[in-house]
Parts: C-alpha cells; structure tokens; sequence
C-alpha cells in the first residue's frame, strides 16, 4: 500500500467542503493508494473542522488513511506531498480580487515560512485563496527551499469556464476542444486565448465562430465569471472551484495531453517579468511542465498579454514590503 499526504488549509471553508470529498472518491492516484489528509483551519473554525471530519468518516471512502485536523502549521505541512493552500477570505459582491491582496498576503508569508521549515523540498504547492497568482508569488518567495517550480497558482478554473463557454457556442463536447488556454493573471484581466484551439483533434475553425463574438462576449464574459458566480449565489464560486483544484491537481499528479493553464514564475518567457506570477500554456507531464513556446500572437493578443501582465505586477508592488 501506498500513502499520500494533502493537506488542505482553510479546510472549513466552502471549497474544502467539494474539495475533500471529490479527492477522496476520485481517481488522481493509483486504486491501492491511501491518502491521509491534513486539515487546517484557524482556532475559531475548529468546531466546524470537527463536523467536516465526522462527514468524511462517515462516508467510509475506501481511498482514506486518516485525518488530522490541526491549527498547527508544522501539524500540517510536515511531511506533506501536496499542500492546498485554500484557506483565504474571499471577496464579495462589488470587490476585485486584488482587494483582498493586504486581507490575505500575510497569511501566504506565515505558510510560506512555516512550509520552507517543515516540509520536503519535493512537496508540491498549489495556491488557491485569491488574488491567487500574487499570494503564489510571496509563497514562493518564503519557501527558497522548495524548487519554484513545484509552486503553481490555479488558473484551471478559468481554463475549463472558457472551454465550457466556448465549447456550447460552437456546439460540441466540451471534450472535444483542447489547447484552450488562460494568459496572466486570475482577475478580469485574464486572456482566454482561442488561437491555437484545436475541435477534435483539427485546427479547422474559421467556419465555427466569429471574432466580434470572440472579442465582445466570450473573453469578457470567462474574465468577469467569477464576478457573475457571486452575483447569483451572493457567494464566490466553491464547487467549480473545487473541481478545479482536482483536475490541476490531476495534471501535475499524471500529466495531461492537452495544453494546461497554470500560474507559474515566468521565468521570462514571451518577455513577461520573470518576478510575478502569470499563467502561460504548459506541456505538463507527471512531476514536471514546460510552458510552451514560439506561439504566435497577434497585435491583439500582445496586448491583452501585456495588460495582464501590468496588473500583476502592480499587485507585486502593493506586498512588495513582504517580500
Ligand atoms: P471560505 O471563507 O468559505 O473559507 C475560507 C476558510 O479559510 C475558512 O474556514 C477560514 O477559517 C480559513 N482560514 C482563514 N485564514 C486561515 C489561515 N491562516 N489558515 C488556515 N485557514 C484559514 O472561502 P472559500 O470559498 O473556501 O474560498 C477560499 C479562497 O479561495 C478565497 O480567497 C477565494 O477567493 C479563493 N478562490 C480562488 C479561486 C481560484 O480560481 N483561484 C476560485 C474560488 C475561490
Ligand atoms: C472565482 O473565479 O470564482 C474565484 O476566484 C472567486 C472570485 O472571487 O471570483
């Protein structure tokens, strides 16, 4: 048998709440693979914490080794293969991500820190509680132990909102489109870049949709989702979200034959700062990923990579004081 540490923070949360019982009957890692989970909330959640592990334990998953559930760092993230770094106040109706930058950046240095002093320097990061790609940034900044490489943002969420978006406008499967990908930042600046979209296979799409459509509807409308999710529920998005931290998850775990969107350090690629954290198209395979390279991009494009970009790297000044 085989055993696999996660730990969850913000583990009382709406998005803990999809995501533990998602991972647990899913299929990420082999069927003889035990996953013990380690859930952290802060002390004034550990009541609910209490009730979230009673429902985990009664749902009797085949797949469960054990639970700890803790308010202790080291409790958590010693040991730990893949760390889910959930736990983050979210926005509400009439907020941009970014205003949650000064709320939350401290609680991203504490982990940081306490991760780099506890954990192996093969854990894997993904960061999640928003503004998800600057709060990756100063993770990884505290954590000089652990290859940067090992820290990603989640940007699959906005990927697989554009492909559901894209895939019913042109009516097919959403299965049937790939190398769909998400550019910059996790905010209403994003680019969901159809340029290199392949229908089943074929890059034949002249015919299926139309560039007024493209530019007035479909990239607003995937930029600002989230937006529109608080709007409707009076809550930010936890089932997708959660979804999405599976399939990311999924990726780094097994790899993927499609092209994937994840925050990563640039690493100057396509002339991006090489000090924030931005979402490119990656090849990803089990354990590594490569962001993929020599696309060509139009005016258009440039500069929606751009804009993004200057965003990000004015949420980098905001915390640079934390860094
Ligand atoms: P939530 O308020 O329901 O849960 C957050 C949990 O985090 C709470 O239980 C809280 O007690 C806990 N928490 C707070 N500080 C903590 C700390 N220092 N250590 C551990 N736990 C702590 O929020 P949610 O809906 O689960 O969302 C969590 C975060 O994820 C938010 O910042 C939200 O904006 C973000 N989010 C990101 C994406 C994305 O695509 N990147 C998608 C959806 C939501
Ligand atoms: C989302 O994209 O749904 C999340 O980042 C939550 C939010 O604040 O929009």
């Amino acid at each position: 048998m085989k055993k696999k540490i996660i730990t969850i923070t913000g583990a009382a949360g709406n998005i803990a709440y999809s995501l533990i019982f998602r991972l647990l009957s899913g299929q990420i890692f082999p069927i003889n693979t035990k996953i013990q989970l380690n859930l952290l909330d802060i002390p004034e959640s550990s009541k609910i914490l209490k009730g979230v592990k009673y429902e985990i334990e009664d749902c009797a998953f085949e797949s469960l080794d054990s639970i700890v559930t803790t308010d202790s760092m080291e409790a958590a993230f010693g040991d730990s293969d893949y760390i889910l770094l959930v736990g983050a106040k979210p926005r509400i109706k009439g907020m941009q991500r970014s205003d949650l930058l000064l709320d939350n950046a401290n609680i991203f240095k504490n982990q940081g820190i306490a991760i780099n002093h506890h954990c192996r320097d093969s854990a894997k990061i993904i960061v999640v509680g928003n503004p998800a790609n600057t709060n990756a940034l100063i993770v990884s900044h505290h954590t000089p132990k652990i290859p940067s490489e090992n820290i990603t943002s989640l940007m699959r969420l906005d990927q697989n909102r554009a492909k559901s978006i894209f895939a019913s406008k042109i009516n097919v499967p959403v299965t049937s489109v790939s190398r769909l990908v998400v550019w910059g930042n996790h905010s209403a600046t994003q680019f969901p870049d159809i340029s290199n979209v392949r229908v089943d296979g074929l890059d034949d799409l002249e015919k299926k949709y139309d560039n007024v459509w493209i530019e007035k509807n479909f990239i607003p409308r995937v930029q600002n989702r989230g937006a529109e999710i608080i709007d409707y529920r009076g809550k930010s998005s936890a089932a997708s979200a959660a979804s999405a931290v599976y399939d990311h998850l999924n990726s780094i775990v097994n790899g993927s034959d499609d092209w994937e969107s994840m925050g990563v350090l640039s690493a100057n690629k396509y002339n991006i700062s090489s000090e924030i954290f931005y979402s490119f198209p990656l090849s990803v395979n089990t354990d590594n990923y490569k962001i993929i390279e020599d696309l060509d991009l139009s005016e258009a494009s440039l500069s929606y990579i751009k804009t993004t970009e200057k965003e990000l790297i004015h949420e980098r000044d905001i915390i640079k004081d934390l860094l």
